[in-house]
């Protein structure tokens, strides 16, 4: 599904090689500053690399148009993005930049409700903890249906429980549903737990191994 060939960018990051397949969970770990958001934004070719290609389905991400790549890949920033509105107008939102309008009110709150979040659609959403906002900020991406995840640390403000009651939905969800995750997690127990495979950037070196 995704393929990086002799990668580089600033000295930040040098891949050699790497294969992402279809319908599998990929983890990405390492140090804080190694270059994990860089390669997760580079996968969704919001920053393209100097030298070498990434190919998305046997097409090289920079022949995608940019927004039909974002409606099929999408990808969950490492800090939240909440709008002014209801916790229900931020979710929706996804939704209406993935050009589908229709949703079913009720699998948003069975997700509300899978993740925790014990609050009705209605209230606003600004005044959410730091770790509602970023589950609400997840649920808008999975309503997207999008073909492949990419989740930059979406647990990083969760307690381990709820963590790992998160991770392990959208991974039966993953699977369920034939799609791709790749996230980066600061958590080498859950990228052990739940993934295929495992991409650890160590200094300039890059490990993969499955599990
Ligand atoms: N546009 C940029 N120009 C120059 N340096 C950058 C740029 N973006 C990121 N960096 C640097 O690249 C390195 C990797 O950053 P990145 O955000 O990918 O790290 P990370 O592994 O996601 O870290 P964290 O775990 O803290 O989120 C850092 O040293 C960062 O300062
Ligand atoms: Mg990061």
């Amino acid at each position: 599904m995704f393929e990086i060939k002799n990668l580089k960018y600033k000295d930040i990051l040098e891949i050699e090689h790497i294969i992402i397949n279809k319908n599998s969970v990929t983890s990405i770990v390492g140090e804080s500053g190694s270059g994990k958001t860089t390669l997760l934004k580079m996968l969704n070719n919001i920053i393209s690399p100097d030298e070498g290609e990434i190919y998305y389905d046997e097409k090289e991400l920079n022949q995608y148009d940019p927004i039909d790549l974002r409606r099929r890949v999408v990808m969950l920033p490492q800090t939240p993005v909440i709008y002014k509105g209801s916790i229900l107008d931020n979710i929706l939102i996804g939704k209406r930049f993935s050009k589908s309008e229709n949703y079913n009110i009720e699998e948003i709150k069975v997700l509300l409700e899978k993740f925790n979040v014990n609050k009705n659609l209605n209230e606003p959403a600004e005044n959410l903890s730091g770790g509602e906002k970023q589950r609400i900020c997840l649920i808008r991406i999975l309503i997207m249906n999008p073909e492949v995840i990419l989740l930059d640390e979406p647990t990083s403000a969760l307690d381990e429980n709820t963590e790992d009651l998160v991770v392990n939905y959208v991974v039966e969800y993953v699977k369920k549903n034939n799609k791709t995750l790749i996230m980066v997690t600061h958590s080498k127990e859950i990228a052990k737990k739940y993934s295929d495979y495992i991409i650890e950037i160590k200094g300039d070196d890059l490990f993969e191994w499955s599990c």
